[in-house]
């Protein structure tokens, strides 16, 4: 690989790299993301090359990418330059995709994504309503990069923020640039990352350190590991530039050992920015002098917070730390530092490229900016969608995700990961930015978005996230180790229909007690779960405590299942499914439900095609 030693070298490189990429060529992407991986996607793209090979049509070409975002379609192949997008592709549809769309530019139907409400079928990626409505100045080059190649990279303008900030700019100008565009943190607590650099620049030391946070500890949020597949080099250069404006020489990137694909595309992007010269001693020519390592971490959530994350770093047991020095002034090894989280740094090099100005104009005033949401749960279109801040909820949730599937209506999206909140539908048109989700008492987190229907418990809810955060806490604290097990035992007893009205009394106590006295950001949000049910859904939590009576049908202690013989056709199909043989009966007559053998599992409710099945 040649080592570019100066900004003009780089241009002259990237032309040769733009060059040879024709742009009217046939390339067919194919998803090569954890998510498409686990559909089989590693077998689409060797047999879409050996049927290539085998009718030689060298001049196609297939590119394994990083993720597209829509992961519950793949694995996704689109065939460029038309754009024409295929969904759910086997391997035997790999001839048919050569014989008809590479060869005729004809399009297989079978293979287009269909709307789930009109069975409508789209041809081209850019008009899936999925893609339509969002905005991926961050996320949108995964779909069309190889992350192994940094010719890739640098043939969509990749390092030339790089090159602009250490030919043209002063580490003055560069922090300056960042301050303007007023971003924001993607990893949590939306902290201006001008004013956190700024921090770190004005201290006085011969080593300083710059951080990548790649723990993504939330349950069902995987932005961070998406865009360290897909895209790693614009994390490295991200931290480039950081590392440039506040005079750091080395960085490193902490991410969870459950993320090797991820590790892997970040070893070899390393390597190849080490190779060119984008890492190491005086890079392009400039003096500036940077390298990033990695440091695995063992997958515990509170690793994610910056004084345990640095602590894991170190050595040293990962548990959060009292911050009465700031981290700008001792940080890692005791030096300054700068911690950002991936979609931080990834968001940099737009900022340098485009301009401060340009990034303002997308978002809003307090939160300029796109923002990558894991919109999962009960919505048509899971997935990861970048959107501008400031859109509605409504927005995402109906139009990009496709609304509530099997007819069911919704009732709630909890937000902010798992110390993060439940907005009801009152809220739906809330402009989501990190400012309106916490007047909500909701909060951004990393981008964590579950979508509930009808069939959803609060309270079960909150008691989930409880039980998720009492095992995470450290410990260090009483009131977050002790707190949390006393709220989750109390949510327990509410959801075996044992509770008391005094409880409500108790868990908004603990609730302020845990926020009050924990010391770090994960027991002071843990309660958030409890307070914003309790806020939205109290009618939930008196239902149980005073009817003993689950609403959503979700607390096993407080339903069980009827057949309804006047509804019930004897189709057979809840005896089929039933585990234990619970549902019985003879064909074409009613059925009924053994309550003694009955576990409650739902699987006669959700199979029978005729409603028959009730909760009651
Ligand atoms: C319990 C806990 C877990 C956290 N986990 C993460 C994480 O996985 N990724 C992340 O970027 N920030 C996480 N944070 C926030 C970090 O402490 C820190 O604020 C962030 O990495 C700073 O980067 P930013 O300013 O770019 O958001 C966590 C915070 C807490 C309290
Ligand atoms: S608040 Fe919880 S997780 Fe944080 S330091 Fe205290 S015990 Fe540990
Ligand atoms: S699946 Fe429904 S309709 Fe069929 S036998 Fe069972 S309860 Fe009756
Ligand atoms: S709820 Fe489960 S165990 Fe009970 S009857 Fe239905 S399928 Fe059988
Ligand atoms: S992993 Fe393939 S679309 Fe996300």
């Amino acid at each position: 690989m040649k080592r570019i030693q100066s900004a003009s070298e780089l241009e002259a490189y990237r032309q040769e790299c733009m060059a040879s990429r024709d742009p009217q060529r046939t390339v067919i992407t194919i998803c090569a993301g954890t998510g498409c991986q686990a559909h089989g996607c590693s077998n689409v793209v060797a047999a879409m090359q050996q049927e290539l090979d085998k009718q030689g049509l060298d001049q196609v070409e297939v590119k394994a990418t990083g993720c597209h975002g829509f992961c519950e379609r793949g694995p996704l192949v689109v065939i460029h330059p038309q754009g024409v997008f295929y969904n759910k592709v086997k391997v035997e549809d790999v001839p048919d995709i050569i014989a008809r769309t590479v060869k005729e530019g004809e399009v297989i139907e079978s293979l287009l994504y269909a709307l789930p409400a009109t069975k409508e079928q789209i041809s081209l990626e850019k008009d899936v309503p999925f893609y339509k409505l969002q905005e991926r100045i961050i996320f949108g080059s995964n779909g069309l990069i190889d992350p192994t190649s940094i010719d890739d990279y640098l043939a969509i303008g990749g390092y030339q923020a790089l090159s602009k900030a250490l030919t043209g700019m002063t580490t003055d100008a560069v922090l300056d640039e960042v301050k303007i565009s007023g971003l924001r943190g993607r990893g949590g607590g939306g902290f201006p990352t001008g004013r956190k650099w700024e921090s770190t620049r004005d201290v006085d030391s011969g080593v300083k350190y710059v951080i990548c946070n790649a723990d993504e500890g939330d349950p069902g949020a995987y932005m961070d590991r998406s865009l360290l597949e897909g895209n790693p080099h614009s994390v490295i250069e991200g931290m480039l530039l950081g590392a440039y404006a506040v005079g750091a020489t080395e960085g490193y990137v902490y991410v969870r050992h459950e993320y090797p694909l991820a590790v892997a595309n970040l070893t070899m992007a390393l390597e190849a920015a080490r190779e060119m010269g984008f890492l190491g001693q005086n890079i392009l020519g400039s003096g500036f002098n940077f390298d990033i390592k990695i440091s695995r971490g063992g997958g515990a959530f509170v690793c994610g917070e910056s004084s345990a994350l640095i602590a894991s770093i170190e050595g040293q047991v990962g548990e959060p730390r009292a911050k009465h020095i700031h981290m700008a002034e001792s940080g890692l090894w005791g030096k300054p530092t700068v911690l950002n989280n991936v979609e931080t740094w990834a968001n940099v090099p737009v900022i340098i490229d485009k301009g401060a100005e340009l990034f303002r104009s997308i978002g809003t005033e307090g939160s300029p900016g796109t923002k990558i949401f894991s919109l999962v749960g009960k919505v048509n279109n899971t997935g990861l969608v970048e959107v501008p801040m400031g859109i509605s909820l409504r927005e995402i949730i109906f139009d990009i995700g496709g609304g509530i599937p099997g007819g069911r209506s919704f009732k709630a999206v909890q937000t902010g990961g798992p110390s993060g909140g439940c907005i009801p539908e009152e809220h739906l048109d809330l402009q989501v930015d990190f400012d309106e989700l916490d007047k909500v008492g909701s909060m951004m987190g990393s981008g964590g978005m579950i979508v509930m229907d009808d069939r959803t418990c609060m309270v079960d809810v909150a008691k989930y996230f409880l039980n998720f955060l009492k095992g995470e806490s450290c410990g260090k604290c009483t009131t977050c180790r002790e707190g949390i097990l006393r709220m989750y035992e109390i949510l327990d007893k509410i959801t075996r229909g044992e509770g008391e009205l005094s409880d409500l009394d108790m868990l908004e106590k603990l609730a302020s007690v845990v926020q009050e006295a924990s010391m770090c950001g994960l027991g002071k949000t843990a309660p958030n779960p409890v307070l914003s049910t309790l806020r939205y859904f109290r009618d939930e939590y008196l239902a149980h405590i005073n009817d003993k009576k689950c609403p959503a049908g979700v607390c096993k202690d407080l339903i069980h299942f009827e057949i309804d013989p006047d509804a019930c056709t004897g189709c057979h199909k809840c005896a089929r499914v039933c585990p234990v043989d619970a549902a019985h009966g003879k064909k074409k007559e009613p059925h009924e439900i053994d309550q003694e053998k009955c576990i409650k599992c739902g699987m006669c409710y959700d199979a029978c095609k005729f409603d028959a099945v009730k909760i009651i």
